[in-house]
């Protein structure tokens, strides 16, 4: 029986095929891996010999999507922690390099995060050193866990793999580390509970969402496993050896300007809340209640998800704006597309964040708030990169004409927190309800200004394991020549 790429699949009642599939496929894919604590190495390869034999050694040392699976199962029983995460990429620049062909096909991985003019990202000299040189960023290894120390034993593994191999350099590191709310909450640094929507590929956790959470009858978070992968082509046998492309920026957040300008949204409008205005603006307040559901935060937990934008047709609840109705319209985005369509769009997030908070986030204060040096890795993982990553940001989040709003009603605006228009073209007003609800309420304020800045990025391919472990041949055939 051959895989069934056309729906999710379930891992406790996988067919052979998919069995095998699942255990030669890295984990993070298809069910985020815990990555509390989080170390991310960019490298450069001078010996592609080296290179090879050192990628089968690292693949060793890696888990599958299945040995995953099997060990949160053993945790929730038995309460036995699981083994670090270990994730391996490889870009364009890098397969050229080690001539593995074919090569994945994507057009947007092989021509570069840095060639998409549409994203209105910086120009690529303002970004960090190692992601400058496009052509010299062969690879990334994602090293997480749940502890510091478990990630920093499993690093100096990696580490020493590193050290043995010929050729191979560390041109950069990025560390990551969760941050929570008072109630344990992932957030990310502007308040925001993050992380909680997402893409659902796999049975067990969509029987589980239906179950355990407030359901999925008004947001169905279903999605086909050819959502998010795709053959490896150089693989021993593509077809149940799959991959995924992999999408890094990292976003630092300038978290005061976000906190002073949520003030100055309610002032602006006016509103004489500022819980709403920041909740307008990312579409969520921040602890996850959606503002499309309530006017105020304060829902139980788990944070909800079984919500659409059907009786928010004005934008009188969730502005049009609002950066989760941007991101994912849920079926009301306009411009014919399909409520399936507009599904296909979403991508599978595995963001985490990074840097050093020295004030206390939850203070309600604004002046203390970091300005630089925090912020968020984005990370994604895509089957089709110009569909979903490129058609995010550049279609909805960048287009002040995206959702298609009524006859009459202003555009929207650009996502007031990850929007970037071309440099110095200025954004426009958006507009929101000074009353939650009311649509003769609504009113427009200035934009508010972009708190985001992309420092870097890059796009990767996450290969089957099976591909990984062949490359100890191929490498031992060129050292050989
Ligand atoms: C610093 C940058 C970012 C911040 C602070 C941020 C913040 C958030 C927050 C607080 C949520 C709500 C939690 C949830 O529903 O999971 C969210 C959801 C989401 N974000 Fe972002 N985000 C950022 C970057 C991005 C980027 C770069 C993209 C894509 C290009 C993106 C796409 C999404 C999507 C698709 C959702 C889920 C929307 C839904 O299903 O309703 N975000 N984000």
């Amino acid at each position: 029986m051959a895989i069934e790429f056309d729906s999710p699949v379930s891992w406790t009642a996988a067919s052979p095929e998919t069995l095998a599939m699942l255990q030669n496929l890295q984990p993070n894919i298809l069910k985020p891996h815990v990555r509390e604590f989080l170390t991310v190495l960019f490298l450069t390869f001078y010996d592609p010999a080296g290179a090879k034999t050192f990628i089968a050694d690292l693949a060793g040392a890696m888990k599958s999507t299945h040995d995953h699976l099997g060990e949160i199962e053993r945790f929730k029983k038995d309460k036995i922690p699981g083994t670090p995460y270990i994730g391996f990429g490889l870009s364009a620049a890098g397969y050229g390099f080690l001539k593995i062909s074919p090569m994945p096909q994507d057009p947007s991985f092989q021509s570069g995060m840095h060639q998409t003019a549409g994203l209105n990202d910086p120009p690529i000299a303002e970004w960090e050193e190692h992601f400058q040189t496009p052509d010299a960023l062969h690879a990334v290894i994602l090293i997480g866990d749940m502890l510091r120390d478990d990630r920093n034993a499993a690093r100096a593994k990696v580490q020493a793999l590193i050290d043995a191999a010929s050729g191979v350099t560390v041109i950069g590191t990025q560390d990551g580390v969760g941050q929570h709310n008072s109630n344990g909450q992932g957030i990310e640094h502007f308040g925001y509970v993050d992380g909680r929507s997402q893409p659902l590929f796999l049975t067990e956790d969509i029987q589980a969402e239906e179950d355990e959470t407030d359901g999925i009858a008004n947001w169905d978070p279903t999605s086909p496993l050819k959502q998010v992968v795709v053959a490896d082509t150089a693989a021993p046998d593509p077809g149940i050896h799959l991959g995924s492309y992999f999408i890094f920026r990292k976003l630092e957040q300038n978290v005061k300007l976000f906190k002073e300008m949520e003030l100055k949204f309610a002032e602006d409008l006016p509103i004489d809340d500022d819980e709403r205005a920041g909740a307008m603006i990312v579409g969520r307040f921040e602890d996850g209640t959606p503002v499309t559901m309530q006017s105020e935060d304060g829902v139980e937990s788990p944070v909800p998800n079984n919500f659409n934008y059907n009786s928010d047709k004005s934008g009188a609840k969730c502005p049009f704006v609002g950066h989760i109705r941007k991101t994912n319209p849920r079926g009301s985005g306009g411009f014919r597309q399909t409520r399936q369509q507009e599904h296909s769009h979403l991508m599978a997030r595995r963001g985490q964040t990074y840097g050093v908070r020295t004030d206390n986030p939850n203070d309600g204060a604004t002046a203390n708030k970091p300005e630089k040096d925090v912020g968020l890795l984005f990370m994604a993982f895509n089957s089709d990169i110009g569909h979903q990553f490129e058609f995010t940001q550049i279609t909805w989040a960048n287009n002040p004409n995206f959702p298609q709003v009524p006859p009459g009603f202003a555009a929207p605006g650009v996502d007031p927190v990850i929007g970037q228009l071309p440099r110095g073209q200025a954004r426009p007003d958006m507009t929101a309800p000074k009353t939650w609800g009311d649509p003769g309420s609504l009113s427009s304020a200035p934009a508010v200004p972009q708190a985001v800045t992309m420092k870097g990025g890059a796009y990767f391919f996450m290969p089957s394991l099976a591909f990984l472990r062949s490359l100890r041949t191929a490498g031992a055939e060129m050292a050989a020549r």
